[in-house]
């Protein structure tokens, strides 16, 4: 017996005709009088085992035919081409062992017929063991290692930022509050951004990449409370470079995943041709112009406000790929911002708006550098002075125009998935009102 390998389902095709064994669990089960056709997944697939009544034991054929879903087992058989299976390949099946039996009284409760939503997020912690969700994670991690990729492989050092913050990068409003020791409170982070200004005036370009947190009171389908943003900032860069590379990096996140996740993709039943258009050049402009689109298009939107996410959608509808707009008034944006020298009514940043209404993917853009305007913002935006107080003195000792950006990672995810609703993008959603499991 211990002669038979033990295999991984994905790896079937280089052990055709062999005797393999494969552990897993029992995903569904079809039966037609003298023959099963248990489907067994391992984690890296799901094949079909063909189990005939004459050629194995009586006992273990009644065992498996009364096998209930998501047992876990232990099946070995020969591995046969079969052209319409999914993954090319069928098990014929010679022996198992249950591993342990569902019982019966205890069904598994997650079936193939259709499940609500809230229920489905009740059970995450089963729900990841359906197919669609294998995809969305196999494709989520494709993102993850592109993106390490695209900064390891650009001269970018990854200098991970802290979770505990002082202060607030984003905002007062999102902010999560913790008790830390005796009196003090800290914040749960809103970016690494502020801690990366100082990385990269020491090391130039670097970026980090970790869970941000965002106290959204809006249940929306692109927020979450808890989600992963990667961040890049250089030293020596204005908001162009930021476009340059933020778009450099889509684009290769994107080629990574129509190479390696085609049929993650089929499964989701992504249409791929949109994917394909996601090429260089961008459309890039202006927060004026944005507003001239959508006021064509019977958006509310007037000139100072902020978009909604509405107006996001209809602003992608006019282009087939991601737009950059830049430069939108300095009042919506962080205290950070630099601003036009021309125009300084309007921030030297850009977002990035995913096609198809997928909403913004990436916020960035260049850093005001002097001391006496970010001391002026840091009044205005009413955000306590000591705390910023080692921020500033990096523009207190070798100050450079800088500039960087952010990128979720799980909008970009629903965005290459096409997912309707951002929740699916992450194994165990955190939003306004899901905190479990
Ligand atoms: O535009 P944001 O708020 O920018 C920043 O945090 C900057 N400090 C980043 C930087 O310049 N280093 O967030 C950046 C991106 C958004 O474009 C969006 O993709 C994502 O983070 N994001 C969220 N994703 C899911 N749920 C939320 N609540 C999100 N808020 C922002
Ligand atoms: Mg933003």
């Amino acid at each position: 017996m211990s002669e038979i390998p033990r295999i991984r389902i994905t790896d079937a095709a280089k052990y055709d005709g062999q005797t393999v064994e494969i552990a897993g669990w029992l995903y569904n089960l079809r039966k037609s009088g003298k023959i099963i056709f248990p489907l067994v997944r391992d984690g890296s697939g799901i094949i079909q085992c063909v189990g005939v009544k004459a050629t194995m034991p009586e006992e273990l054929f009644e065992t498996l035919k009364h096998l209930t879903q998501e047992s876990s087992l232990i099946v070995r058989g020969k591995l046969r081409a079969e052209q319409r299976a999914q993954g090319g390949y069928e098990l014929d099946l010679e022996s198992a062992d249950v591993v342990q039996r569902v019982p019966e009284e205890t069904p598994y409760p997650i079936t193939p017929k259709e499940h609500g939503t809230e229920f489905l997020f009740d059970k995450r912690h089963l729900h990841l063991r359906s197919r669609r969700t294998h995809a969305v994670m196999r494709v989520r991690h494709e993102i993850i290692k592109a993106i390490r990729d695209y900064f390891d492989s650009n001269g970018f050092t990854l200098v991970d930022t802290p979770i505990f913050t002082p202060a607030a990068c984003e905002g007062t409003t999102t902010l999560f509050e913790v008790d830390y020791f005796e009196d003090e409170k800290v914040y749960l982070t809103q970016s690494g951004q502020l801690y990366n200004e100082a990385t990269a005036m020491a090391l130039g370009k670097v970026y980090c990449f970790g869970p941000t947190f965002r106290a959204e009171k809006s249940k929306t389908r692109r927020h979450l409370t808890e989600f992963w943003m990667v961040e890049p900032e250089m030293a020596y860069a204005t908001l162009e470079d930021v476009k340059d590379v933020a778009e450099g990096l889509i684009c290769f996140v994107v080629q990574r995943v129509l190479e390696n996740r085609r049929t993650e993709l089929e499964t989701l039943e992504r249409d791929i041709t949109k994917l394909e258009a996601i090429k260089a050049p961008f459309p890039r402009i202006s927060y004026d112009q944005a507003v001239e689109i959508l006021k064509r298009k019977g958006s509310e939107i007037e000139w100072g406000g902020d978009f909604g996410g509405t107006d996001e959608t209809l602003l992608a509808e006019e282009f087939d790929r991601p737009v950059m707009v830049d430069r939108y008034p300095t009042e919506v944006k962080a205290f950070y911002f630099e601003t036009d020298p021309e125009r300084p009514e309007v921030a030297l940043g850009v977002d990035v708006i995913a096609s198809e209404g997928y909403g913004e993917v990436v916020g960035g853009g260049q850093r005001a550098h002097s001391l006496e305007v970010l001391e002026q913002r840091i009044r205005d935006h009413n955000l306590p002075p000591e705390a910023f107080d080692w921020y500033l003195d990096l523009r207190r000792y070798g100050s450079v125009p800088h500039a960087g950006f952010g990128m979720g990672v799980e909008r970009t995810v629903a965005w290459l998935c096409g997912l309707d609703h951002i929740r699916e993008t992450i194994a165990f959603p955190r939003m306004l009102y899901r905190t479990r499991p």
